[in-house]
C-alpha cells in the first residue's frame, strides 16, 4: 500500500501573513484539505503522513479522510528535514522498497488523471517518477543591471511539480546524503539525481499550482470551484 507524505511544516515566508498558507480558507475548507483529498482519492494510496511544524497552531486535526488514515509528525527547518521526518514516521508495514508519494501541502489542485498517470508509469520504473510540465514561456537571462543578457533555450526544460514517487529507503538515503553534504534540495527528485538516479518525467497539468504568493490564492479558488461543479 502506498502512503503519501504531505510536507506542511513551512512558514510560507513568500506568502506572508499570520496563518501559514496551507491553512488558508478556500471555499470553506483549509487549503491542505484539498491537497490531502486529491492524493488520497486514488485507490492505491492507503494513507497520508502530514508533516507539521513544531509550533503549528492551525492544523485542523484530521485523523482520517474518506475512510483513510491521516497521521502527523513534526518536521524541520528545511523541506528535506520535513520529508525525512515523514519517511521515518511511516507505519512499520510500509516496506523499504515500497513506493511513497510526496505531495506539497500547498498544491491543492492535483487532477485525478495526473495522479493516475504518475502511479501507472512511475511504478513501472525502477527509480520512480515525478509530475512535471514543459516550460512554455521564452526564458531570459538577466544581467546585474536588470537588462537582458540573452535568451535560454526552453527545449527539454520542465517545471517539477508534485506528487513525486520514489521508494521509501532509496529516498531516505538520497535525502540523508543531501543533508549530510549541506546541499539544500528543493524537491525530492533533486536528491535522487545527486545519487545518480534518473527519475521518469511524467507530464502533468499546468494548473497543478503551488500556492506561493497571495496572487495564487484566487486562482486556486477558481480552479477548485470549477472542479467541484
Ligand atoms: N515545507 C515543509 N518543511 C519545510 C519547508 C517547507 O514541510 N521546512 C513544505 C511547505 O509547508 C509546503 C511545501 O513544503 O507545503 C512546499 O514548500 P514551499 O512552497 O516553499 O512552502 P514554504 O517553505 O512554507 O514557503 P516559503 O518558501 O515562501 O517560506
Ligand atoms: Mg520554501
Amino acid at each position: 500500500m502506498i502512503w503519501a507524505i504531505v510536507p506542511a511544516a513551512g512558514r510560507g515566508s513568500r506568502y506572508g501573513g499570520d496563518v501559514p498558507k496551507q491553512y488558508l480558507d478556500i471555499a470553506g475548507l483549509p487549503l491542505i484539505a484539498y491537497s490531502l483529498r486529491a492524493v488520497l482519492a486514488h485507490p492505491s494510496v492507503g494513507g497520508a503522513m502530514v508533516v507539521l511544524s513544531e509550533d503549528d497552531a492551525s492544523w485542523p486535526g484530521y485523523t482520517e479522510i474518506d475512510g483513510k488514515p491521516v497521521r502527523t509528525c513534526i518536521g524541520g527547518a528545511e523541506r528535506c528535514d520535513s520529508v525525512l521526518a515523514g519517511l521515518a514516521a511511516l507505519p512499520d508495514d510500509v516496506r523499504p522498497d515500497e513506493f511513497v508519494l510526496v505531495h506539497d501541502a500547498a498544491r491543492p489542485h492535483l487532477r485525478a488523471s495526473d495522479l493516475e498517470r504518475l502511479l501507472d508509469l512511475g511504478r513501472g520504473d525502477p527509480v520512480g517518477a515525478i509530475l512535471a510540465a514543459p516550460v512554455r514561456d521564452t526564458l531570459k537571462r538577466a544581467g546585474n543591471d536588470g537588462g537582458v543578457d540573452g535568451t535560454e533555450s526552453r527545449e527539454r526544460l520542465w517545471r517539477a511539480l508534485t506528487p513525486q514517487l520514489f521508494r521509501r529507503l532509496q529516498l531516505t538515503r538520497a535525502l540523508e546524503a543531501a543533508r549530510n553534504a549541506g546541499v539544500v534540495v528543493t524537491d525530492e527528485s533533486m536528491a535522487m539525481e545527486r545519487q545518480g538516479h534518473r527519475p521518469l518525467l511524467v507530464e502533468g497539468s499546468d494548473d497543478n499550482l503551488k500556492v506561493t504568493t497571495p496572487a495564487d490564492l484566487p486562482l486556486a479558488e477558481f480552479l477548485l470551484r470549477l472542479a467541484r461543479e
